[in-house]
């Protein structure tokens, strides 16, 4: 039977490829250019602002409201969200084909982050195995399993770069770096769209949420111009070069002009500037919301500005509805701005064969969960999963070991999915506890010491502590509880949240040695209990198959290779921390960097540093430990001069000196010395993940173009200047080799 699960999923998964290239036979641009032009001509003003407006249905409902089925009937719906079971999906484009005038597919939308019914790890525990093919395979493989239940559309890659782990949403990011997240959140616009697009990706929140000030979701963000177009916006300019077919609008505002009306970003950047094709849907109640933010005064006002910014559908509000035909007839919105917005509309919908085949052709949920997906899953969790610690070798552990498995994550099959996985099965979760008791039977105990990450209750510790007494180790696994990020799941603490302090604390008075395993969705400052642990790894919320990523990695079948993609702070005071910083005229003296944390022992004032802590962070970006050790040597450019049509070739020597093979991840990293406008202290480039044999030296070539050193003037002109440039490579941020090059 599982064979012929197997099979099944392979053939599916062919056929999918294979309806993929079908779809692009049909979809030349000037055919669909055309078909538009047909289609629009025979449209009513009412009909094309329906395309323009995408309605929610509640997840109670059982069947298509009566409301919206006359409403797509009428054609006022141009997309759904959320729309229910695969049988509602299809009465849906059934009404909409047949019943209607234009005869119109509705695109339907959800959330499909990391995972569907297979869930990945969090992207931001994805952005740690910073593998492009693996976050790859993983949108592929989500979107295929959401296709099959009708599913045409994801909100995802959500591309915010995010340097504040307050910040609840950052679990949905890939992290603080612009290159990073470009280079995967590009991986996951490929995955999602397939070669040929039958699925389509959503970059999002376009722009700057990410920059949320103090961490609190929905604040403003204050973001210089230089900021958004070398940090901000490098993301999703990739991501549309990438074929991204839409794009949704942040909540915030963008010096003072809230995303949704924003004219400068949605026709001047991403029309002018980048030639974008595709259609911009907001976000949910983006556009109401300018309201409340004090930049429209009623929801008339709200659909002029969003329509003629170049918002072309609204979600969940009804502005649209209720307004824009009027704004059309008083002449203050022009009828070609609606003919344009409902043309990117209609190109997605032809690109995508939703007129051929809106129901994507296959049989419903024949792929999903199967053990290819499974394994997919597994292979880039034990990629995410980073080394933080290991004193003494204490990982891997023998099989013989009696192990206390302790903690309110060690067997929470809901919380292993972490925020954004509704769509998940938490039956099908395998947890760390299960996973180990496969690997090590009897030898295993366990007790939850505490009955979930956040409570205060310490009812259930003794029995943990009566159990750690008998065992030769204890792994404590902690950290968040799902619900503790996400969207609108900010913490003003980034702590462990509970009694797990406390928890850890007595566990570790028994004397046995603990590896502490970390589940969250942000980076948690966790000092006190580091210092009692002898190793530790930071899981992120891991997904479905988390629990046998985790327990071959505990017993050695898998090596660590992931790497932080954020910095991750000592202490909350620190934030935001990240390595990217413009500099300081007074840089700090990093021979003082051993002040304990909170004592001001030996106060030196006068520099970029803080009298209490370290300038340091507690782990640095880039950072992972693994079984093994590598050493970097002999780094080398191959000519000390770059210019516009001679890149140079930048490599180094890296060395397995320990005894098993492992991955490692090679970092580039470039400072530009001096520049017309100031540079970061340091800027990844580039990254390579390599695999090494007990011993092996491998050579490690980078590209450096001269593309890769320019940099973007506030008025939207790619700059390149000759001058001095540091390369390094290295592990990680903090540990690097440089060599210097003339940019001419
Ligand atoms: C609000 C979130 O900000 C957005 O990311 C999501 O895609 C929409 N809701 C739809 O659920």
């Amino acid at each position: 039977m599982k064979l012929l699960r197997l099979s099944l999923c392979l053939v599916i998964s062919l056929l999918f490829a294979g309806v993929h290239a079908q779809g692009q036979k049909q979809t030349s641009n000037a055919a669909i250019e055309k078909k538009i032009d047909k289609l629009l001509k025979k449209m009513t003003l009412e009909e094309k602002i329906g395309q323009m407006c995408q309605v929610n249905i509640s997840p109670k409902a059982t069947e298509v409201p009566q409301k919206i089925k006359d409403a797509i009937r009428a054609g006022k719906i141009g997309s759904i969200l959320n729309a229910g079971s695969p049988d509602m999906i299809a009465e849906i484009q059934r009404i909409a084909l047949n019943e209607s005038n234009a005869k119109i597919p509705v695109i339907i939308g959800r959330d499909v982050i990391h995972g569907f019914n297979t869930v990945f790890p969090i992207p931001l525990g994805q952005a740690a195995s910073w593998n492009r093919e693996l976050v790859e395979k993983g949108a592929a493989i989500a979107a295929q399993e959401a296709s099959e239940v009708g599913i045409n559309w994801t909100f995802a890659p959500m591309l915010d770069v995010s340097r504040d782990p307050r910040w609840g949403r950052i679990a949905e990011s890939l992290g603080e770096d612009p290159c990073l997240v470009s280079e995967l959140g590009s991986a996951m616009v490929k995955g999602f769209q397939g070669e040929t697009r039958k699925f389509a990706a959503c970059a999002k929140h376009f722009v700057g949420y990410g920059a949320t000030e103090n961490g609190k979701d929905y604040n403003p963000v204050f973001i210089p111009i230089n900021q958004l177009r070398n940090v901000y916006l490098p993301p999703f300019q990739k991501a549309i070069e990438t074929g991204c077919a839409t794009v949704m609008t942040a909540f915030n505002d963008i010096d003072g002009t809230p995303a949704s009306g924003n004219e400068f970003l949605l026709k001047q950047v991403l029309r002018n500037e980048w030639s974008f094709k595709g259609f911009v849907v907001s976000d949910w109640n983006s556009m109401t919301q300018m309201k409340s933010q004090g930049f429209c005064a009623d929801d008339k006002d709200v659909a002029l500005k969003s329509a003629n910014a170049g918002l072309d559908m609204e979600m969940v509000s009804t502005t649209y509805t209720n307004h824009l035909s009027a704004l059309v007839k008083e002449g203050k919105v022009d009828l070609e701005t609606i003919d344009t917005a409902v043309r990117n509309i209609l190109r997605i919908k032809y690109q995508l064969n939703l007129f051929d085949d809106p129901y994507s052709g296959l049989p419903n949920n024949v792929t999903t969960l199967c053990s290819q997906h499974k394994q997919a899953a597994k292979a880039i969790a034990t990629q995410s999963i980073v080394l933080l610690k290991n004193q003494d070798q204490l990982l891997p552990l023998s099989s013989n070991k009696k192990i206390a498995v302790i903690g309110p994550m060690a067997d929470a099959q809901n919380d292993q999915m972490g925020c954004w996985a509704m769509d998940g099965v938490a039956d099908d979760v395998v947890t760390p506890l299960t996973a180990l008791k496969k690997q090590f039977g009897a030898n295993i105990k366990y007790a939850k010491g505490i009955a979930d990450c956040r409570t205060n209750d310490k009812s259930l510790l003794s029995e943990a502590v009566n159990i750690a007494k008998l065992s030769d180790v204890i792994l404590y696994f902690g950290g968040e509880d799902a619900i503790l990020s996400g969207e609108g799941h900010s913490r003003a603490f980034i702590n462990l949240p509970g009694a797990q302090e406390e928890l850890i604390s007595t566990l570790a008075k028994t004397g046995k040695p603990i590896v502490l395993v970390i589940m969250a969705g942000r980076p948690l400052t966790f000092n006190k209990a580091a210092e009692k642990a002898a190793a530790i790894m930071y899981a992120w919320h891991p997904g479905t198959m988390g629990g046998e990523a985790l327990a071959d990695l505990i017993t050695g079948k898998a090596v660590p290779s992931g790497k932080l993609p954020v910095t991750f702070p000592k202490t909350l005071g620190q934030v935001p921390i990240y390595y990217g910083t413009l500099r300081t005229g007074r840089p700090a003296n990093w021979k003082m960097l051993g002040i304990p944390t909170g004592t001001p022992l030996d106060p030196v004032g006068l520099s970029n540093n803080y009298l209490d802590v370290s300038v340091l962070p507690a782990y640095p970006f880039g950072y992972g430990l693994s079984y093994t050790t590598f050493k970097y040597d002999k780094l080398k450019a191959s000519s000390n001069e770059i210019s516009k049509n001679k890149p140079v070739k930048i490599q180094v020597e890296v060395q397995n000196t320990g005894k098993v093979e492992a991955d490692e991840i090679v970092q580039l990293y470039i400072r530009d010395e001096v520049a017309s406008v100031m540079q970061p202290k340091l800027a990844l480039k580039d990254f390579k993940r390599v695999t090494l044999k007990p011993q092996e030296n491998k050579t490690v070539v980078f590209t450096l173009t001269a593309d890769m050193l320019e940099f973007i003037k506030r008025d939207g002109q790619v700059t390149y200047e000759p001058g001095s440039i540091k390369v390094f490579v290295g592990a990680n941020s903090q540990e690097l080799l440089e060599v210097k090059i003339q940019a001419i």
